[in-house]
C-alpha cells in the first residue's frame, strides 16, 4: 500500500511537471494575438454575411437573426479576450497600447458594441427591413468607433 502511495504520488507529480509548460505557453503573447483576430476575424464574416443580404447579392433575408446572434455573443468576449497586454508584442498585431493604457474606454466601445449588436438581434426578429437597416448601421458604426482610436492602420506592403 505504501509504496503505491508513493508511486501514485510520483506518478502525479510527473503529470503536474508536464502540464506546466502548457499552462505558461496559454498565456503567451503570439497565441493570444492569433486568437483574438481570429475571432474578430469572425465577427467580420458576420458582418459581411448580413451586408450581402441586405444589398441583395444573396436572398436568405430569413437567416439575418442567425449572423446577428452568432455576432451578439461574440461580442460578448471581446473584453476577456483583449485583457492580456500584449503591447511587447507587435508582430501580427494591429493592437494599439491605448486599449491597456485607457482600458476603461476600450471597455466603453466594447459595451456599446454588445448593445448595438443586442439591438440587431431584436430587429432581426423583427423581420422587419425598416428595424433592421438602422440598426446594422449603428452596429456598424460602433466597429469604428472602436478601430479609430484602439487599432493602427494597416500597413502598406
Ligand atoms: C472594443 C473594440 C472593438 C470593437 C467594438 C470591434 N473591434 Fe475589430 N478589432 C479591434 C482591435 C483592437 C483589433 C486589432 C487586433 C490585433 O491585431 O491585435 C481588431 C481587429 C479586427 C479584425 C481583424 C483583421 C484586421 O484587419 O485587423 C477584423 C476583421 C475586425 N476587427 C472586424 C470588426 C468588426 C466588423 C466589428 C464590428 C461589427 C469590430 N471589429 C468591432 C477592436 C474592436
Amino acid at each position: 500500500m505504501k509504496i503505491q502511495f508513493k508511486l501514485s504520488c510520483l506518478v502525479l507529480f510527473g503529470v503536474l511537471l508536464f502540464l506546466m509548460p502548457l499552462q505558461v505557453t496559454a498565456a503567451d503573447d503570439k497565441a493570444a494575438i492569433t486568437y483574438r483576430v481570429r475571432v474578430m476575424k469572425g465577427i467580420g464574416a458576420n458582418m459581411h454575411s448580413i451586408g450581402d443580404i441586405l444589398k441583395g447579392k444573396v436572398d436568405h433575408k430569413e437567416l439575418i437573426v442567425h449572423y446577428a446572434k452568432a455576432l451578439n455573443e461574440t461580442s460578448k468576449t471581446v473584453t476577456t479576450i483583449f485583457k492580456q497586454d500584449t503591447s511587447k508584442s507587435k508582430k501580427n498585431s494591429r493592437s494599439k497600447n491605448a486599449i491597456w493604457e485607457k482600458w476603461g474606454d476600450f471597455e466603453k466601445e466594447s459595451n456599446a458594441f454588445v448593445k448595438a449588436s443586442t439591438n440587431m438581434v431584436k430587429a432581426a426578429e423583427t423581420g422587419d427591413m425598416a428595424n433592421i437597416g438602422p440598426a446594422m448601421k449603428k452596429l456598424g458604426e460602433t466597429c469604428g468607433d472602436c478601430h479609430k482610436p484602439f487599432r493602427e492602420k494597416k500597413k502598406k506592403k
